[in-house]
């Protein structure tokens, strides 16, 4: 691979972090390199493009970066297309930058902000990313198997306290209004109740369930429940923080309170909850997110040397291919109704 052609690529990651950012960067750095390709790292996602901060991504920068969890660019959740004045900023500091091209690594949001600055006239080239695994366009998003890996944990350790104390416990799960991360961590950490958001919460099979693992000796319980599980009364979700981000999302939470209190009052029985939280964000890619990360990096490299922008690079199968950012964003994936069968795996 010869060094060519002079170009710089700017790159930033948007939204919530995840596990396997780090792969992404190193590898994009690495495989630039190879090319004679320039990278910057613009810090703090959109708000950093805003702002025009960016710094030089050499090789020696994202040594080993790997394998190390969150963004060493840092990320928000601004949307730099929320105003004319802003996505002229963006245009601005693109060329201020120097830049060829750009990779947003993101989920729904950066991507569909991507999208909309690609049709402004930004070369950019996204890459999916995000714990919640709800992109339909990506078998997997970046993150998702390392988040799945921790609520696995999270659950095991649950089992052992709640079966000494005979006690049901709720943990509360993200995913926003997916319930990937709920299913795949409650099916590998052994729940015996699953709730997810696809499926309507029935609060009285649930205290069923419980009451018939106590009569066959099994006295205890542990409740997997995605953040998006609607309460069945409203109809409405449980929201830890009314305040919207400039994306329009409010900050879930609470469901799982609300379950301990009603499975408490209806069944009698002792009751906790417990929010994995950020805990799931957290740490270390497992070995799944960290070759996936690479490989991604290395095709959004590719694609920007081929001066094909407007795509983002996403795992199909075991391949990764190109698609059109205008099917990648706003195509929310959802559990199917096939794969609920799983939520009571683990019932008794
Ligand atoms: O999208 C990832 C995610 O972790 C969701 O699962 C969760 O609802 C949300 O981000 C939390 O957002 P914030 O980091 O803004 O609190």
């Amino acid at each position: 691979m010869e060094a060519e052609e002079a170009l710089r690529i700017g790159v930033l990651t948007g939204g919530g972090d995840c596990p396997g950012l780090n792969a992404v960067i190193q590898a994009i750095v690495t495989r630039a390199s190879r090319y004679g390709i320039e990278v910057w790292g613009i810090e703090d996602g959109y708000k950093g493009l805003l702002e025009a901060r960016a710094r030089p991504l050499r090789r020696e920068d994202v040594r080993d970066i790997y394998a190390i969890g969150g963004t060493i660019l840092g990320t928000s959740r601004k949307n730099p297309t929320k105003s004319e004045e802003d996505i002229r900023r963006v245009l601005d500091n693109v060329k201020k930058l120097g830049l060829d091209g750009l990779i947003a690594i993101g989920g729904d949001d950066t991507l569909g902000a991507a999208r909309k600055l690609y049709e402004r006239g930004v070369p950019v080239v996204g890459v999916p990313k995000t714990i919640d695994n709800d992109l339909s366009a990506t078998d997997y998003s970046i993150g998702f198997w390392t988040a799945v890996q921790t609520i696995t944990e999270a659950l095991e350790r649950l089992h052992t306290t709640a079966k000494s104390h005979k006690r049901v416990i709720v943990a509360e799960i993200m995913g926003r209004y997916a319930g990937w991360l709920a299913l795949m961590g409650g099916l590998a950490g052994g729940a015996h109740i699953i709730l997810i958001p696809e499926k309507p919460l029935d609060i009285d099979e649930v205290c069923r369930v419980i009451e018939e693992r106590e009569k066959r000796g099994e006295p205890y319980t542990i409740i997997a429940v995605a953040e998006g599980v609607k309460i069945p009364e409203t109809g409405e979700l449980a929201v830890a923080a009314a305040e919207r981000d400039e994306f329009g999302h409010v900050r879930l939470g609470g469901i799982a309170k609300f379950l301990e209190e009603e499975i408490k009052r209806r069944t009698g029985k002792p009751v906790r909850s417990t929010i994995l939280g950020y805990i799931q964000r957290g740490g270390s890619p497992v070995a799944f997110d960290r070759i996936l990360g690479i490989r991604l990096g290395f095709k959004a490299v590719d694609l920007v040397k081929e001066r094909k922008f407007g795509y983002a690079v996403v795992l199909r199968g075991t391949e990764i291919v190109p698609v059109k950012l205008d099917e990648v964003v706003g195509q929310l994936r959802r559990v199917p109704e096939e794969l609920f069968e799983y939520t009571d795996v683990f019932r008794g």
